[in-house]
Parts: C-alpha cells; sequence; structure tokens
C-alpha cells in the first residue's frame, strides 16, 4: 500500500534536480541519436546541442519531443560554444571524424586531436566543474590530451574526466548472449585496457562462461567489433546509433550516481592508478560513480592466462596511444 507513494516520492525528489547536459557534435551520427536517447531522459532537464554546423536545426526538431526538458543549439559564433558549455552538469563530444573501411582508431588523430583539444580549451573555461565524457576516437589519446588542457589551466579534476568505452562492454554483452541463447540484459562482461583493437581486453572468466576466454574469435569480435559496422557502412562511418545508446546509458549512469544512487558502476577509460606503475596513466576498468565524478577505481580483479597475455598485449599499444595524446599538447598547446 505504501510502497507505490514511496517510490512516487523519491522519483519526483530526484527528477527535481536540475541537470543540464551539453553534446558538442550533436548534428554528426553519433551526436543526432544520443541527443534524442537524452532528450527521453527524465533526468536531462536542459540539453546543449552544439555542432559547426546543423545545432539548432537538430535541437528544433527533438525540442518538440513531448518530454518536458528544454533544448536549444548552438552555433559557432563567437559565444555559442560557451553559452552551450555554461553551467553544464555532463559534457560529451562526440565531435570529430569516423573512420573509413581499413582504417584504424589512431588514423583518426590527426585531425580529432585538435577538435578535441580546442572543445576541451573550452570547455575548461566556460564549465570546468562538468563531468567531461569523450566519445571522440581515438580514446586512448583523446582522454589524455583533455587532462593535458585542464592541467595547463590548472582545472584539472580526474574524477570528472571519462572516455566512453561503454560500447565494449554493451557489445561483449551481446555477443556472448547470442552465443550461449541467454538475454543480454543477465550477461555483465568486464572490458578492461583501452578502446581500440588489442587494447580492448574483455575478462570472460570473471562471467558467468568462463569458458568464453579460452575463445579466441569471440575475443576479437569484442576486440574488433567496431570494424564489423565500418564495413558494413562501406565507407558511411562508423558505429553511430549502438554508440549512441552506450552514451546516453553513460550519461544515465552518472546523473543517477550524481543524484544519490549508491552502487552505480560503469567501465570506463580514466586516470588510474592501477598500472600507473608501468607508465600507464589511464585505464578503463570498472568505475563506481558518484556526486562527485569518480567514486571508487575498482581493481581488475583475477584474470586467467589467456587474459594476463591479453593484457600485456594491451598496455605496449595503449602506452604508446597516451603518450602521443601528451606530446600532442605539449607540441601543440
Ligand atoms: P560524424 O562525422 O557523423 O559527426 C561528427 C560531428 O562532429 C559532425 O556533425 C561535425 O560537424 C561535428 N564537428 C566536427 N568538428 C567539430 C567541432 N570543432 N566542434 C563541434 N562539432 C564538430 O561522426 P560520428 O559517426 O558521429 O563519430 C564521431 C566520433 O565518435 C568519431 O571520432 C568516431 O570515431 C567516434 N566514435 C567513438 C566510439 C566510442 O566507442 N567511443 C564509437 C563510435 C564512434
Amino acid at each position: 500500500m505504501f510502497a507505490p507513494r514511496i517510490q512516487r516520492r523519491m522519483f519526483s525528489a530526484s527528477t527535481r534536480n536540475l541537470s543540464k547536459v551539453t553534446v558538442l557534435g550533436a548534428a554528426g551520427g553519433i551526436g543526432q541519436p544520443l541527443s534524442l536517447l537524452l532528450k527521453m531522459n527524465p533526468r536531462v532537464t536542459e540539453l546543449a546541442l552544439y555542432d559547426i554546423r546543423g545545432g539548432p536545426g537538430v535541437a528544433a526538431d527533438i525540442s518538440h519531443v513531448n518530454t518536458k526538458s528544454t533544448v536549444k543549439g548552438y552555433n559557432p559564433t563567437p559565444t555559442g560554444l560557451a553559452q552551450a558549455l555554461k553551467g553544464s552538469d555532463i559534457i560529451l563530444i562526440p565531435a570529430g571524424v569516423p573512420r573509413k573501411p581499413g582504417m584504424t582508431r589512431d588514423d583518426l588523430f590527426n585531425t580529432n586531436a585538435s577538435i578535441v583539444r580546442d572543445l576541451a580549451k573550452a570547455a575548461a573555461e566556460a564549465a570546468p566543474e562538468a563531468n567531461l565524457l569523450i566519445i571522440a576516437n581515438p580514446v586512448n589519446s583523446t582522454v589524455p590530451i583533455c587532462a593535458e588542457v585542464y592541467k595547463a589551466r590548472g582545472v584539472y579534476n580526474p574524477k570528472r574526466l571519462f572516455g566512453v568505452t561503454t560500447l565494449d562492454v554493451v557489445r561483449a554483452s551481446r555477443f556472448v548472449s547470442e552465443i550461449k541463447g541467454t538475454d543480454p540484459k543477465d550477461e555483465e562482461i568486464t572490458v578492461v585496457g583501452g578502446h581500440s583493437g588489442v587494447t580492448i581486453v574483455p575478462l570472460f572468466s570473471q562471467s558467468k562462461h568462463p569458458d568464453l576466454s579460452a575463445n579466441a574469435e569471440l575475443v576479437n569480435r569484442v576486440q574488433f567489433g567496431g570494424d564489423e559496422v565500418v564495413k558494413a557502412k562501406d565507407g558511411a562511418g562508423s558505429a553511430t546509433l549502438s554508440m549512441a545508446m552506450a552514451g546516453a546509458r553513460m550519461a544515465d549512469s552518472l546523473l543517477r550516481a550524481s543524484q544519490g544512487e549508491k552502487g552505480v558502476v560503469e567501465p570506463t577509460f580514466v586516470d588510474s592508478p592501477l598500472y600507473k606503475d608501468q607508465g600507464i596513466d589511464f585505464f578503463s576498468s570498472r568505475v563506481e560513480l558518484g556526486p562527485n565524478g569518480v567514486e571508487k577505481i575498482l581493481p581488475v580483479g583475477e584474470v586467467d592466462a589467456h587474459e594476463q597475455k591479453l593484457l600485456e598485449a594491451c598496455f605496449g599499444d595503449l602506452k604508446k596511444n597516451i603518450e602521443k595524446g601528451v606530446a600532442f599538447v605539449a607540441a601543440n598547446p
């Protein structure tokens, strides 16, 4: 009898919290469906959609969806970007070019590094305390780029910077469910490391199906799942719809945690102590989220011999990718 009323009260209390979410690159393949999903989220009260072209059009369209949040689009006018960012709690960056067949994520570096650096500069100035969620690839390098930009301005808070690796766990749980004939919602697969090729390390030994860690084909599919989409789209880009879902999930997890929900855990690429002794300053592992962003970085846990090999292969590439991002900002501040 009382439970529904209590639940209702808790729900309305949490939805009264104001949350401004900004999407930079909102008119792109990821940006549009991501913005739509954010409009559907009752925890979002204000949505700011910025792009170098098309932000206001996407905003006008999405603003007709009959949920309560307000939506505004911004162009790169002298104050457009700063206005989109001002007062933001969560900033998502899917701005940048996607892969074409045959490209690795690192091949995007030359174009995307400066796009992300410039957007990070604007965010560091207009909303230095917001959670910054980086989707633009190569995530292994663009996240360190943002850290350097924030450090140079004295506003770096490692608890507020996240590389979005959610799509890797989304894919892993779906691929496993296809093999095992289960519901993907029951398949929680931990994926650690980075977000490209061999730096993506699924830990099936920690799942309900430890046998799968010996399934090289499945491991490879999780590491290179993005390539399937790039190939199928045949030059028209990379994952956008599944990525939008994964980005919206990550944003929702942060909002839930910031509104007081306990035990919200997402895998994400953060400034991490786990392998700093090996010179790896950023690493994706399961992270408990809280009102201050990163609440607790959970350890990788036990891995089997197959996974130990994958981890060793990950470290080399990941370290280079991180160093490349740091060096880029040093040379091009
Ligand atoms: P897209 O080309 O469809 O959209 C990119 C958007 O960014 C465009 O609307 C463009 O106008 C905008 N843009 C470019 N420069 C900008 C700037 N300086 N400021 C604001 N907006 C700017 O590309 P798509 O498919 O949306 O991919 C975006 C990025 O996300 C790519 O780097 C891609 O590799 C990455 N990605 C990341 C994934 C992940 O798991 N983290 C998964 C899939 C893609």
